[in-house]
């Protein structure tokens, strides 16, 4: 056994079990049958508080075959999230895993019928969207919980340790981001390229992630100011595509870039790429008055960080750096995403992931495009909710 993997078993991070009432069920629906909704159902399946009873897809026989396929035999099926929550006054839970244009509609009907949301991430398209969601949790007093499972990994919780342990002194610069070097997702059909449906490209795809690893971590301050540009280079050209169809049908950006002026004297710096002539455009770092922390970039953002992480400090007045090991999750992030929100419904809890975090992620996305679009800053404006 080599030294690394001896030291990796004192990285295993142990988990306290919590006791699951199995005796108390919870009636849960799908709403959109695509493919993430194949990720909640593995994860629901494993929970023995869940019953999944109804689904829901617009495309005529999906949400019947997903039934199928997923032996989910007491499931009713819908063609669309309204139908399925008009049709099933006892449900208590929501999973949306709609493209990105159809995240608002169903999860304001849902919430505006008592239901509880886990809604897959970006949280939507636009910030009035993101603030008509949030008007609608609160007006229902429900629980909405935005689908970014990386919260759940531990490196990720090991950023946000860093920084609030003040290790870094007071944060006052970041850079995050990253991509891929080809990576247009277009697993079964144009969803994610598509204006109507995507709305948003790597941005929302992606982008939210990086911006979420480091907002967390400083505690998402509010967003004052963007510059932003994005670009679509590749995602419109064949030589890049699946097919010259896809080119044609490609709405949204495949690169995105901002400066972010956040509450507290911070810059934030981002770009992001779902294509690029480049192996990464740069690891994210956060910058302190007492040190940095450099975050290695992934090929593919998967959730994790891309290596060990350094810490660039001074020690006794020499200059030092400390490497942050590895740390392994005990568990799958997406069961820990689904019990999070099982757990916070059943209690009545807060969200683990909550939108009144996220609405600032949604406003930096809506703020790079308006402000790429008018050619200039822009302040950012989150009305009350
Ligand atoms: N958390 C993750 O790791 C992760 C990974 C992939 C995708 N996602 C997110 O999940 C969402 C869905 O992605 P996907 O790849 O499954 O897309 P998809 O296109 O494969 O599936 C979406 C499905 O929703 C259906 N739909 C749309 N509006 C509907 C409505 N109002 N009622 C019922 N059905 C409706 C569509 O017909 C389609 O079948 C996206 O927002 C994406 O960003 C998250």
């Amino acid at each position: 056994m080599s030294n690394s993997s001896i030291l990796d078993e004192f990285k295993t991070t142990h988990f306290a079990e919590e006791k699951i009432d199995p005796n108390r069920k919870l009636k849960v629906g799908i709403i959109g049958t695509g493919w993430i909704a194949d990720a909640h159902i593995v994860s629901y399946k494993k929970q023995p508080d869940v019953e999944i009873v109804a689904l829901a897809d617009l495309i005529p026989g999906k949400a019947d075959a997903f039934k199928a396929k997923w032996n989910l035999e007491g499931a009713r099926t819908y063609l669309s999230g309204d139908e399925l929550i008009d049709h099933e006054p006892d449900i208590d839970a929501v999973s949306v895993c709609t493209y990105n244009c159809q995240h608002a509609e169903p999860t304001i009907y849902a919430l505006n019928h008592g239901v509880n949301v886990l809604l897959e991430k970006p949280m939507c398209v636009t910030l009035d969207e993101a603030v008509a969601i949030c008007r609608a949790e609160k007006a229902s007093g429900k629980v909405l919980s935005i689908g970014f499972q990386p919260r759940f990994d531990e490196n990720m919780k090991m950023i946000k340790r860093i920084v609030e342990s003040g290790t870094l002194g007071k944060i006052y610069y970041i850079q995050t981001g990253g991509g891929r070097r080809r990576g247009i997702p277009t697993p079964f059909g144009t969803s994610f390229i598509a204006k109507d449906t995507g709305g948003i490209g790597a941005l929302g795809d992606i982008g939210c992630y990086s911006l979420d690893m480091v907002l967390n971590a400083i505690g998402y301050p509010k967003p004052l100011t963007v510059t932003g540009y994005k670009s679509a280079f590749f995602g419109t050209n064949p030589k890049y595509m699946p097919c010259k169809e896809y080119a044609e049908a490609f709405g949204v950006d495949d690169f995105a870039a901002g400066f972010v002026r956040l509450e507290g004297g911070i810059v934030l710096d981002f770009r992001i790429a779902w294509a690029m002539h480049l192996d990464t455009p740069g690891d994210t770092i956060i910058m302190g008055t007492e040190g940095s922390l450099r975050i290695p970039s992934t090929d593919c953002w998967n959730g994790s960080v891309g290596g060990a992480m350094t810490i660039y400090h001074d020690l006794c007045g020499t200059q030092t750096q400390t490497t942050v090991p590895i740390l392994r999750t005990g568990a799958d992030l997406f069961d820990l995403k689904i019990r999070s929100f099982l757990d916070a419904v059943k209690k009545g809890a807060p969200a683990p992931v909550p939108s009144s975090q996220i609405i600032y992620n949604q406003a930096i996305l809506d703020g790079i495009c308006r402000s790429a679009e008018l050619g200039h800053e822009i302040e950012i404006e989150i009305p009350e909710i």
